[in-house]
């Protein structure tokens, strides 16, 4: 059994698997916090001399030591927590060693992520990734009850699909000799799922993937790593307003449900950042009743008028927004996510839909407090031409990709959709302010460490 299903015990014979928090006693009596992974909070178990023959050894032994309680669920009515365990028996499966790096006291998030394989020990970092697992059941929830199909698109693949030439070489051999290489050609992990989602949009409607993807890009900052998963769903017939519509539904029912099964999380981390009233900031995102959306345009005027706040002053058409633009955005001026939309064409991808004004695209980039960029999506271009002279500009060869342009001669409808970086997701409902430190084993330039 695990802890969190104690409760229905009461008054009978328990066995508890788990850890050591913490330990305390007397000569004759000593009370142990016993966690094993359900309940953030564990268990007390209180242990008696006349009772354990290893009485004095369960009393010297080391926390986050793993042992086995068994004993008597006693309800404690007037107590913090509303049962206890009276220990008949218990067992030291296996002491920690004396150079255990963790403490219960706090330690720098430096330190800790030195210790990748032992940070989830603390209930920061429990917290921090229960949370993320719930997220990853929530957004399958929302798409499956919206009558989304989930396509697995591939890891290793032929194309480039953002065209920045951030993609990592996948090969079996230690030359450049690609013809005999594995596949016989370059091939590449994944930056992105979209084209492939694209074409499974033109049967089955309404789309996502949902995968780990990879970027060689030399971003050494809090909101990159190099490898992350995204979140990637594609609507034929839709366009980029309602796939905005669909990106904010779906923000909102994550933040919503979060409160389920993570709220004692929720509190946790609420205290332990002591800058930001985390509760506060993920109920103002469903409180908030339509994110606002202005154009790139409209952005680069509100920028102009608050040059004197950044450090990147030249604000005008064709500025590639940075971390401080788009915070000022989100965090200061609309205190909320908010989209901007039609970029100019000349800093976003290829696919995006041209608008009539030649200049612009059929994009937008959801900006979010806290984290900046949280989803880049669009409308796909469906018009083959246009498409081919995009893709020439940015160097794609069009036979690198030929199935794609395949799709836009066999009867494409308009289709939108957006990809969201899932560890900037986390980033937003946890408070945690590095990317580092919202994926287990984070992936950094000059660091891959286990
Ligand atoms: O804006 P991006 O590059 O868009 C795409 O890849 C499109 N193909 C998506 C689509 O339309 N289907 O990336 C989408 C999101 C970003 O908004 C950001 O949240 C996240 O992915 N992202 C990263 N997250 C962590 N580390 C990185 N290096 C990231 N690069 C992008
Ligand atoms: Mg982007």
């Amino acid at each position: 059994m695990r802890i969190n299903e104690l409760a229905t015990f009461k008054g009978k014979k328990v066995v508890v698997k788990g850890w050591i928090k913490s330990n305390r006693g007397s000569s004759k009596l000593g009370f142990l916090n016993v966690i094993d992974g359900s309940d953030i909070d564990g268990v007390q178990v209180v242990y008696k001399k006349d009772i354990l023959k290893n009485f004095d050894e369960v009393k010297s032994v080391r926390n986050f030591s793993s042992i086995m309680v068994e004993g008597e669920l006693i309800l404690t009515p007037k107590g913090k927590q509303k049962f206890e365990i009276n220990a008949k028996k218990i067992d030291i499966l296996q002491e920690v060693d004396k150079d255990f790096p963790i403490q219960n006291k706090e330690q720098s998030l430096e330190f800790l992520r030195e210790n990748y394989h032992l940070r989830a020990r603390t209930t920061l970092f429990k917290s921090v990734f229960k949370i993320r697992s719930e997220l990853m059941f929530l957004v399958d929830e929302f798409f499956n009850k919206n009558d989304f199909t989930k396509v697995s698109t591939p890891i290793i693949t032929e194309n480039d699909a953002e065209g920045a030439g951030e993609t990592f070489t996948v090969t079996t051999i230690d030359n450049n000799d690609y013809d005999n290489d594995f596949f016989r050609k370059k091939v590449s992990l994944t930056v992105s799922g979209q084209l492939a989602a694209e074409s499974f949009a033109q049967s089955m409607g309404k789309v996502y993937t949902f995968g780990p993807t990879f970027r060689a890009e030399n971003s050494n900052t809090i909101r990159h790593i190099s490898e992350f998963w995204m979140l990637e769903p594609e609507i034929a017939f839709a366009d980029k307003s309602e796939a905005m519509e669909n990106s904010e539904e779906l923000l909102k029912y994550v933040a919503k449900n979060i409160f389920n099964k993570c709220s004692k999380e929720i509190e946790y981390l609420d205290k332990y950042h002591t800058d930001i009233d985390l509760a506060k900031r993920v109920k103002d995102i469903y409180k908030t009743k339509n994110f606002p959306r202005i154009s790139y345009k409209e952005a680069i005027e509100i920028l102009a008028k608050n040059k004197s706040k950044f450090s990147e002053k030249d604000i005008k058409f064709g500025l590639d927004l940075g971390t401080e633009h788009e915070k000022f955005l989100a965090e200061e001026h609309f205190k909320s996510p908010v989209f901007i939309y039609d970029y100019p064409k000349d800093i976003k991808a290829f696919y995006m839909y041209l608008n009539d004004d030649n200049e612009t695209v059929a994009g937008f980039d959801l900006l979010v407090p806290g984290v900046g960029e949280l989803i880049g999506g669009s409308q796909r271009e469906t018009r083959i031409d246009i498409l081919r002279s995009r893709a020439e500009d940015v160097m794609i060869e069009e036979k690198e990709i030929d199935w794609y342009f395949d799709l836009r001669r066999f009867g494409m409808a308009p289709s939108s959709g957006y990809g969201l970086g899932f560890e900037r997701l986390v980033m937003l409902i946890t408070g945690m302010s590095n990317i580092r430190d919202t994926i287990p084993f984070p992936r950094y330039p000059k660091n891959i460490k286990f």
